[in-house]
């Protein structure tokens, strides 16, 4: 496949899923890609991915707690994020954000205060976040609407309305969409990726999840994204 002038702005490649075949499927995906941000979830996912960022230079870090990743989070995890960001190759805080969805994640009042915590910290390290919003709309609006300004970031994988698309580009933020805007029944996320000016649209794979049409329910990788792109 010819070389696309497109990066996968989230992709797991970390993920156990790549265990087996990690080492030979990256250099292909660097051969037809521009680049790859890896963000992390937890403290074993950052440590993994910053030594991905150091074999393939195409290959680029976020680094933070994933909401369904807070569990025994270190007491420390502040400087951690602080120190890994000294690298240039760490080009966000992430993934972060709240997930209402799972009932064994930490209680929304856990999740927020340490979601607070990572905001604070783009703002210091003037970086921008990568967000996962699962059943949370209303905090996460509540929390940019009027408790912290001055930061931006990335709404990744983006199913929710076009009227909050509208309303997140309004508050700076950018709009990520997944294969998932390839599915049959996607009609509300087409209708949103069609709100959302261009040059505040980012494409990604989630991989290893969310296959794009028509591979849908395949383990998915950073080569299937041209089929999200068209
Ligand atoms: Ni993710």
């Amino acid at each position: 496949m010819a070389k696309l002038n497109l990066w996968d702005t989230h992709a797991h490649l970390d993920d156990v899923q790549f265990d087996k075949d990690r080492d030979e499927l990256i250099p292909q995906l660097g051969e037809t890609l521009a680049g790859i941000i890896n963000p992390a979830v937890d403290l074993e996912s950052c440590e993994k991915i910053m030594r991905l960022t150091e074999q393939y230079p195409f290959i680029y870090a976020a680094v933070g707690w994933h909401p369904e990743n807070l569990k025994g989070i270190p007491h420390d995890f502040e400087d951690k994020i602080a120190h890994w960001a000294q690298n240039p190759k760490v080009v966000a805080v992430g993934e972060i954000g709240l997930d209402y969805y799972w009932l064994e994640n930490e209680p929304p009042e856990v999740q927020k205060k340490i979601l607070l915590k990572q905001l604070d910290l783009c703002k210091q390290l003037n970086l921008p976040f990568i967000f996962h919003d699962r059943e949370a709309h209303g905090d996460t609006m509540e929390i940019f609407q009027k408790e912290i300004t001055g930061v931006r970031g990335v709404f990744h994988c983006y199913s929710g309305s076009a009227e909050m698309a509208k309303e997140l580009v309004k508050l700076g933020w950018y709009v990520s969409f997944s294969g998932s805007l390839t599915f049959k029944n996607a009609v509300k996320t087409v209708e949103a990726a069609a709100v959302v000016p261009l040059d505040r649209l980012l494409i990604e794979t989630d991989c290893p999840y969310l296959a794009p049409h028509p591979h849908r329910g395949e383990r998915n990788d950073s080569s299937l994204m041209h089929f999200t792109a068209e």
